[in-house]
């Protein structure tokens, strides 16, 4: 016998928080760092979402520099999924371990070349045993004429005027060689004189200073996640992508409480030993959640149906209000310490509020940052308004999109095969990714100072949710204003 479940399923919009006495005197006291999984933690508590319109390499900086992660998608072949990391992984760095390079006797032009594919502004020039002799800057290519004909060897800065570092030199000691010759780019080489590695002004003083809160790993380098899938090539993925530096994986599948999820979630733990953090989902329960937590995932993702371009509720019938999910789900982060990212349906700050006051640790956001500068895909001008496009990955767009980059035959296929549970839809041009999680989380700080809390677990331990009717809703937008 079917049975109805007791518990109402709410949403964001169903409940506020209720104001509290608070001793903080002004938002900015208000600590967001949180943790995204067990182990690791963020500055801000805001994920990019995997989706084909949202994060590649650009979002994924982006987020990262904030203080965030992104999740680069899956939705491209594994050298693409593994080119979009690495480059994250590349932005910067205190040493770049395997920097590239160009020889004497190749052109300028193939200079060129390289520095605008791999987005670098200068190149340590290396003979054939990787000897340095030499480094060719952006600035050294400008008076060149002909640089179809004209050799490294000509244009770069070289010995008496090279300055090299010794490999393993402190960042400290490498500022005082960037101040004392004005140098943008130091290549570090070993005693041999081989280059064994590139320390850049921009990494160590520029980005430092312009980027306060930005989360890197241990070599200094921006925090990078990636998601795979759970069928065919995902344990090969995996290791492409874990090999290019990803930090955490995501196991992504829009029914996580299903067993082929779980049964990988415990291979990709046994294949990296625990020593890669995996998040797993998409779960709307407690059971589904608990489930995987136990399996090993580090933290779960919460959300079936809320996204904006989800349609899945209405396709399938199967969905829990996203609130409900989180408040059901946040019972294992209580009883296993595994964190939960509530993923989906954030429309404004104060959701980011309510989510985490209901025990999620961090939220996942798609929609609200594919209208943004950072996101793939060009600009649109409709009637002089700029948009861009989001489409949710379970849609026939996405789905035909992504057959046409793997080369498969769907495009061939009578449409009506495919079940699409998402949408594709113009989404606002919104300017830099900067400006919409910086309202969020200018949001998020009020709404703790709101509550009374200090810190994000503070938030959630003294939180009281009021349920509300729809009148109540109604007062709480703008209302009884003419349109100017
Ligand atoms: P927002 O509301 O931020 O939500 O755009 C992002 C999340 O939506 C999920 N997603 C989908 N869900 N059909 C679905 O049912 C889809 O086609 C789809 N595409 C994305 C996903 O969890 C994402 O992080």
């Amino acid at each position: 016998m079917a049975r109805l479940s007791e518990t109402e399923g709410l949403a964001y919009d169903d409940v506020l928080l209720v104001p509290q006495r608070t001793s903080l005197t002004s938002r900015k006291e208000a600590v967001i760092s949180t943790m995204l999984t067990r182990n690791l933690g963020l500055q801000i508590p805001i994920v990019s979402a995997n989706m084909d319109t949202v994060t590649e390499a650009s979002m994924a900086i982006a987020v990262a520099r904030l203080g965030g992660l992104g999740i680069v998608h899956r939705y491209m072949t594994i050298s693409d999924e593994v080119y979009h990391v690495e480059k994250v992984k590349r932005s910067e760095s205190i040493v770049i371990d395997s920097p590239y390079t160009v020889k004497p006797q190749d052109t300028i032009e193939e200079a060129l070349g390289i520095m605008k594919r791999r987005g670098v502004r200068g190149l340590p020039v290396v003979d054939e045993k990787r000897v340095l002799v030499g480094i060719l800057t952006f600035r050294d290519t400008l008076f060149v004429n002909f640089p179809a004909k004209v050799k490294v060897a000509e244009a770069m800065t070289a010995q008496p005027k090279l300055v090299a570092g010794k490999f393993g030199i402190s960042p400290e000691d490498a500022k005082k060689i960037f101040e004392a010759n004005r140098l943008e780019k130091l290549p570090l080489v070993d005693d041999q004189g081989r280059l064994c590695g590139l320390i850049t002004v921009k990494d160590i003083i520029e980005k430092k200073i312009l980027y306060p809160n930005s989360v890197k790993d241990k070599k200094g380098r921006l925090l990078a996640g990636a998601a795979i899938g759970v069928k065919g090539d995902f344990m090969e993925r995996a290791e492409a992508l874990v090999a290019a530096g990803a930090d955490v994986l995501v196991l992504d599948i829009a029914h996580g409480h299903a067993t082929y999820a779980i049964d990988a979630v415990k291979k990709l733990k046994a294949k990296f030993s625990g020593n890669v953090p995996i998040i797993a989902g998409n779960t709307a329960t407690y059971e589904g959640t608990k489930e995987l937590a136990l399996a090993g995932a580090d933290a779960v993702k919460v959300g079936v149906g809320p996204g904006a371009t989800c349609t899945t509720r209405l396709v399938t019938g199967a969905g829990v209000p996203q609130f409900t999910a989180i408040c059901d789900a946040a019972r294992v982060t209580q009883e296993l310490g595994v964190p939960i990212i509530a993923d989906g349906g954030i429309r404004k700050s104060g959701d980011v509020v309510k989510a985490l006051a209901a025990g999620a640790s961090t939220v996942m956001i798609g929609t609200l940052l594919a209208g943004t500068e950072e996101s793939p895909g060009p600009v649109i001008n409709r009637g002089g308004v700029r948009y861009k496009v989001c489409r949710g990955m379970a849609s026939l767009g996405a789905a035909f999109g992504r057959a046409s980059r793997f080369g498969d035959e769907l495009e061939d296929e009578d449409a009506t095969q495919v079940v699409a549970e998402g949408v594709e839809a113009l989404v606002p041009y919104r300017g830099s990714c900067a400006e919409i999680v910086n309202q969020l989380i200018g949001g998020l700080q009020s709404g703790m100072s709101y509550c009374g809390a200090r810190t994000i677990s503070e938030l959630c331990n003294k939180a009281v949710f009021i349920k509300i009717t729809q009148p109540a809703h109604i007062e709480s937008r703008p209302h009884d204003l003419e349109r100017p």
